[in-house]
This record gives structure tokens, C-alpha cells and sequence, in this order.
């Protein structure tokens, strides 16, 4: 079965861009059915409507709370019937309801070495608190900001004379692998999000699984 996925942007739409690709090329069995945003101009919903693929954004002050914007978003994604829904550069805050609805089908990346930087400005406070090594992780979205269960980092060194800049780039050509290697392994039965456990290979993971220099997931050693 063709993994159905179902992405949250806000930005640029980068890691998106490279889903797409992924998808298209056949790197990952499954497809984009649909893209949702809080930002209607964002990049990443610009991006949707060059591939073709459906769309839905809402500015969220058009709604009178949190929770109904979120209501609202996630009818629409259930419309689409996903399998996964991937959080990538997606910056606004889900609602513990809303996460509820999609137990363990939720995953978002975020560019640190969680459990380390949770929220924003993740290169500045990493080189502010002198970081020998830095990076992304996907993890499950559960209400609690950043902090559900890491499938999988990538790692890349800080060198003396980053700024947030040159950090922030540096991680970003891992965060697309890194994404791209959790999903494909979800499409394909590696990664399990099981509700009593996450499971790599069929035995539950211990640890966050570590993408390697050749863009695939292996156990941490
Ligand atoms: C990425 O760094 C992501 O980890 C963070 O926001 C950025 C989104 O980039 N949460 P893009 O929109 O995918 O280019």
C-alpha cells in the first residue's frame, strides 16, 4: 500500500520540496495528498499549487480560537484520509485535541539534537551554549512542545566562527535526508509507529536511529 501523507508548512516549504521529489522519484512508496498551512503565502503553499497537489490554508485570526482554527485545519486533513502527517516547518502550535486525533501518525522535524533546544532559534542557542555537535530530529507530535518520542538525528559539528547562519544551512542539507529516510522507512515497514511501541527492524527502539553519511537510517551503535 502507497503510504498516503499529509504535510504541515508555514514556510519556505524546503523539506516539503523535498518530499515531492522524494515521492516523484519513487524514493519513498507513497505520495502528498494534501498540504495545509496557517500562512496561504507561504512558500511551501506555492509549492503545492506548482505540483499540483491540494491545498488548504486559513489565516488563523480568522477564527475565534485556537482550537477552532486547529478544528478546522484538521477536518480538512482528515478529508484527505492520510497515513502519516509530517510537521515540516510547520510553526504554530497544535492543540492537545487536535493531536488526539491522529494517535502516532503525527511526526514533525526540528532542527536540534532533542532533547536539547526545544522551540525556536535552535542554531543561535546552540552555539550560545557552546554545542561541539548539533543537528535535527524527527520525533512524534504528542501536546507537549518538541518533546515526543525521537525516531531519528542527524548529527553535523559546529566549527569555530559559525553564526546562526552557516549552522542553520549546515543542518538543513540533513534535515532533508533525515526526513526523507524516516518517512521512506515508514512507507516501507521498517519504522513502525505502533500505540505500545515505536519498532525498527520489528524490535522496539531504544534509541533515536542516526542517519548515516550514505542518507539511511542505522541503530545507534
Ligand atoms: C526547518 O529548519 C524545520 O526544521 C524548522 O523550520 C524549517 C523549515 O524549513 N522547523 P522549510 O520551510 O522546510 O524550508
Amino acid at each position: 500500500m502507497s503510504l498516503r501523507l499529509a504535510v504541515l508548512a508555514s514556510g519556505r516549504g524546503s523539506n516539503l520540496g523535498a518530499l515531492l521529489a522524494a515521492c516523484a522519484r519513487g524514493c519513498i512508496h507513497g505520495g502528498v495528498v494534501g498540504v495545509f498551512s496557517d500562512k496561504p503565502l507561504s512558500g511551501a503553499i506555492a509549492l503545492a499549487g506548482e505540483a499540483g497537489v491540494h491545498a488548504w490554508a486559513m489565516k488563523p485570526n480568522a477564527f475565534e480560537t485556537r482550537d477552532a482554527f486547529d478544528a478546522a485545519m484538521f477536518d480538512a486533513i482528515d478529508a484527505v484520509q492520510p497515513d502519516l502527517i509530517v510537521c515540516a516547518g510547520y510553526m504554530r502550535i497544535i492543540g492537545a485535541v487536535a493531536i488526539a486525533r491522529f494517535p502516532n501518525r503525527m511526526i514533525n522535524i526540528h532542527p536540534s539534537l532533542l532533547p536539547r533546544h526545544t522551540g525556536l532559534h535552535t542554531h543561535q542557542r546552540a552555539l550560545e551554549a557552546g554545542d561541539a555537535e548539533h543537528g535535527a530530529s524527527v520525533h512524534i507530535v504528542i501536546p507537549e512542545l518538541d518533546a515526543g518520542p525521537v525516531l531519528a538525528q542527524a548529527r553535523v559539528p559546529v566549527h569555530g566562527g559559525d553564526t546562526a547562519e552557516t549552522l542553520a544551512a549546515r543542518v538543513l542539507a540533513r534535515e532533508h535526508p533525515l526526513l526523507l529516510a524516516s518517512v521512506a522507512a515508514v512507507a516501507s515497514g521498517a519504522l513502525r509507529l505502533d500505540a505500545d511501541a515505536i519498532r525498527w527492524q520489528g524490535a522496539p527502539l531504544r534509541e533515536p536511529l542516526r542517519l548515516g553519511d550514505d542518507d539511511r537510517l542505522h541503530a545507534a551503535p
